[in-house]
C-alpha cells in the first residue's frame, strides 16, 4: 500500500516527508495505522549523525540511513500477518522500541527491555520502498514517523481503547523509559535525594518516578527556564540551571552526604558531563545513563578514586530497565488514577509535515515533547 513518512536520507539532511510504498504484513507482522507519534531525541541522534560510523576518509562507514524515523507511536491495527496471536484488527496499541519475545533468557527473568529481539530491530529486513525503488530501513524496526507501518507483532503492547492514542503514544518510550530511570534503574528509595539532570521529554518522566518512589529532595536540572518550572509543576522541589548551580545546592540539602541517585537525561550525554555529574552522587550512591551519546564515544571523564572508595555505581538504562508488556499499561493505569501526569507534557502538536519545525522546536528547547498528529 502507499502511505506517507518521513525518512532520513543521509546524516544532516532534514527530515523528508514523502510517498513511499509499504508492503502487506508478513507472517508475524502487523499493519498499524497511526494516530500519534512523540518527537524523541534518539530519532535526531540518527539525523545528526551519532549512530553513523566515520571512515578513515572523513565519510561513513557505516549509516543507519536511509531511514523512515521515529519509535515513539500510538494507533490502531489495521491487518494482522499470518501467524499474529498477541494483537488483532482494531486493537490499540502502543509502539516498544524494544520487542519482548517472552522466550528469550532476558525476557523470561523479567528483563524484557533487554529482549535478544531488540538487536534485530536495526537491521530488520526493510519493509519500505522510497519512490526511486530504494529499500529503506525503519527505526527500531518501528518507523513512527508514517501514516502507517508494518511491524513485528513483538513490538506492540495492546493497551485499553479508552485511553487518547496521544498518551499512549508518550508512554511508548519518554514516560516509560523516563519513569523507568528513577523507579527500576536508579532504585530509589522514600526519603531519598535525587538529581534529573536534564528535564525534556525524558526527564520530566524521571522527575515522575522520583516522586512515585517516594524520594524527598528532588534537584531539577535545565538550562531552559520553561523546563525548571514545569518540573516543579510535577514533583520537582528545587531547580538548578547547571550541574555546576546544583552541586553546592545538592551538597546543602543532603547535609553533605550527596544525592543518592542522579540521573542523566541530556540531549547528548558528552564525555565532560560525567565526573561533575558522579560528583554529586554520595557515597553508595548511583548514576544513571539515559542518555545516549555519540555511538563510538569511547572516553568519558570519571574520577576513578572517589568511584571506587565511595562505592559508587554507573549504571546503564535502556527503556526504563522494565517490562515494556507490563509497564505500559501499568502507566496508563496510573495516568488514569491521575498519580502521573502525562496531557501536560505535550506542547505542541504537529502535522508530519512540519517534521523538521517539531525538531526545531525541541532544540531550541520550546517544547517538553512535541507530537505528530496524523
Ligand atoms: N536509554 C533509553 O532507553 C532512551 C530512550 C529514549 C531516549 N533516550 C535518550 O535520552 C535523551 C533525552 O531525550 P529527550 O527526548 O528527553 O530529549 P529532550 O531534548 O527533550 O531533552 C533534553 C533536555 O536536556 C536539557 N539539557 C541539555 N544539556 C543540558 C545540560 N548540560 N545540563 C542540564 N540539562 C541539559 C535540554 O534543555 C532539554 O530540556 C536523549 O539522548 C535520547 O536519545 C534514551
Ligand atoms: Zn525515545
Ligand atoms: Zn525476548
Amino acid at each position: 500500500m502507499k502511505t506517507r513518512a518521513a525518512i532520513c536520507w543521509e546524516e544532516h539532511t532534514e527530515w523528508s516527508v514523502e510517498e513511499v510504498e509499504l508492503r502487506d504484513p508478513g507472517p508475524g507482522e502487523v499493519l498499524v495505522k497511526l494516530a500519534y507519534a512523540g518527537l524523541c531525541h534518539s530519532d535526531e541522534h540518527v539525523r545528526l549523525g551519532d549512530l553513523s560510523l566515520p571512515d578513515e576518509m572523513g565519510g561513513v562507514a557505516f549509516s543507519p540511513c536511509p531511514m523512515v524515523g521515529g519509535h515513539e507511536g500510538a494507533g490502531v491495527v489495521q491487518a494482522v500477518g499470518e501467524g499474529v496471536t498477541k494483537v488483532a484488527v482494531g486493537d490499540h496499541v502502543s509502539a516498544s522500541f524494544i520487542p519482548s519475545c517472552g522466550v528469550c533468557p532476558p525476557c523470561s527473568s523479567g528483563r524484557q527491555n533487554l529482549c535478544d529481539r531488540g538487536s534485530e530491530t536495526m537491521s530488520a529486513e526493510p519493509r519500505i520502498t522510497a519512490a526511486d525503488g530504494t529499500q529503506v530501513k525503519s527505526m527500531a524496526g518501528l518507523g513512527t514517523f508514517a501514516e502507517h507501518m508494518v511491524v513485528d507483532q513483538d513490538s506492540l503492547v495492546k493497551v485499553g481503547d479508552w485511553y487518547p492514542l496521544d498518551v499512549v503514544a508518550l508512554v511508548s518510550c519518554g514516560v516509560a523509559t523516563g519513569y523507568g530511570s528513577a523507579v527500576n534503574v536508579a532504585d530509589i528509595r522514600p526519603g531519598d535525594t535525587v538529581v534529573i539532570v536534564g528535564v525534556g521529554g525524558i526527564g520530566i518522566n524521571a522527575v515522575q518516578g522520583a516522586k512515585a518512589a517516594g524520594a524527598t529532595q528532588i534537584i531539577a536540572v535545565d538550562p531552559v527556564e520553561m523546563k525548571r518550572e514545569f518540573a516543579q509543576t510535577v514533583g520537582a522541589t528545587e531547580t538548578a540551571a547547571s550541574i555546576e548551580e546544583a552541586t553546592p545546592m545538592v551538597n546543602d540539602l543532603s547535609w553533605g552526604r550527596g544525592a543518592n541517585a542522579v540521573i542523566l537525561t541530556v540531549g547528548d550525554a558528552t564525555g565532560d558531563l560525567f565526573a561533575p555529574a558522579m560528583g554529586m552522587v554520595g557515597k553508595g550512591g548511583t548514576l544513571v545513563l539515559t542518555s545516549l551519546s555519540h555511538i563510538a564515544q569511547n572516553e568519558i571523564s570519571l574520577n576513578t578514586f572517589d568511584l571506587a572508595m565511595s562505592q559508587k555505581t554507573l549504571k546503564g538504562n535502556v527503556f526504563g530497565g522494565g517490562n515494556p508488556r507490563n509497564d505500559i499499561p501499568a502507566l496508563l493505569r496510573q495516568y488514569e488514577a491521575g498519580q502521573i501526569r502525562l496531557d501536560e507534557l505535550i506542547t505542541k502538536r504537529y502535522t508530519l509535515d512540519e517534521i523538521n519545525e517539531g525538531y526545531a522546536d525541541m532544540h531550541a528547547g520550546k517544547n517538553v515533547r512535541g507530537v505528530i498528529a496524523f
